[in-house]
């Protein structure tokens, strides 16, 4: 059985662990929300690249054997750094721009992510490596995270401040929206009553999760027990509202595994 480390900027990697609990219910998880300092997306490439670095140390201080960076604007800024200092493998994740170039029917493919993802050169060399015919519409979502970490994904708010992120995506007529950021999967119910049903949503939830386990298998920590294993929920915030939008934002059943919340104190 092995430990596994999850980080986010706060609660947007909830995302990657419900999809890791569904594929990998039987290891060790703590899911670690710097929600103190969050949104990342709106931060330095510097200040974005420190922290992230700081807190992926202290899951591998904790014993982690593999560690998710659940968090697209942290891998865009950090991803390399962190794996050349840590030794266990790092997962990060991505805007989906190549599968959501891949399904889109008439090739105009909206990307909703941060700010910092969208100026990131990885982000950049990622869309240089795609189809010229292939048009990408990028918008970033200022305000959104705030909104999802304060528990207000569904109301008449981030409705209205969405519709105008995804006014020019819907005006170029795109059939397909890359949800480039780990917090957007929880607006997916938001967005399908901005843009109906037909539009596909690129969530890269389960690739990460597939990758996650091949490095399992690579380091020989499979388990085939069919108990659950335990999740420690470390908050830089607040530990008791962490479990709260855990239980909420999640379809995963947490009751089915021994729960811990902790706040996460001072770390350097
Ligand atoms: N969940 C994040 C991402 O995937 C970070 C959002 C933020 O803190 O701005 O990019």
């Amino acid at each position: 059985m092995a430990l596994i480390g999850v980080f986010d900027s706060g609660v947007g990697g909830l995302s990657v662990l419900d999809e890791a609990l569904r594929q990998l219910p039987q290891h060790d998880y703590i899911y670690l929300a710097d929600s103190a300092n969050a949104p990342y997306g709106e931060k330095s490439s510097d200040w974005i690249a420190r922290r992230s670095l700081v807190l992926c140390n202290y899951l591998a201080s904790k014993g982690c054997n593999a560690i998710v960076v659940a968090c697209n604007t942290a891998t865009a800024e950090a991803i390399k750094q962190i794996r050349e200092s840590i030794s266990v493998p790092i997962i990060g994740v991505e805007p989906g721009i190549k599968p959501a170039a891949m399904q889109s029917q008439n090739n105009i493919v909206g990307v909703l992510a941060t700010e910092a993802t969208l100026k990131s050169d990885k982000f950049n060399a990622l869309l240089n490596t795609l189809p010229v015919d292939c048009q990408f519409i990028k918008q970033a979502g200022a305000g959104l995270v705030p909104l999802i970490e304060s528990g207000k994904a569904d109301n008449e708010e981030t409705l209205e401040l969405l519709a105008k992120h995804l006014e020019p995506i819907q005006d170029a007529g795109a059939d397909t929206l890359v949800l480039g950021c780990t917090h957007y999967p929880f607006l997916r119910k938001a967005i399908r009553k901005l843009l109906g049903e037909s539009i596909t949503l690129i969530d890269t939830s389960d690739a990460v999760v597939r990758q996650l386990k091949r490095q399992l298998e690579n380091l020989k920590v499979t388990s085939s027990s069919n108990e659950h294993g335990a999740i420690l929920f470390l908050s830089s915030k607040n530990e008791e509202s962490l479990l709260l939008m855990a239980q909420d934002l999640m379809s995963a059943d947490l009751t089915s595994h021994a729960v811990e919340a902790r706040i996460l104190g001072e770390i350097r």
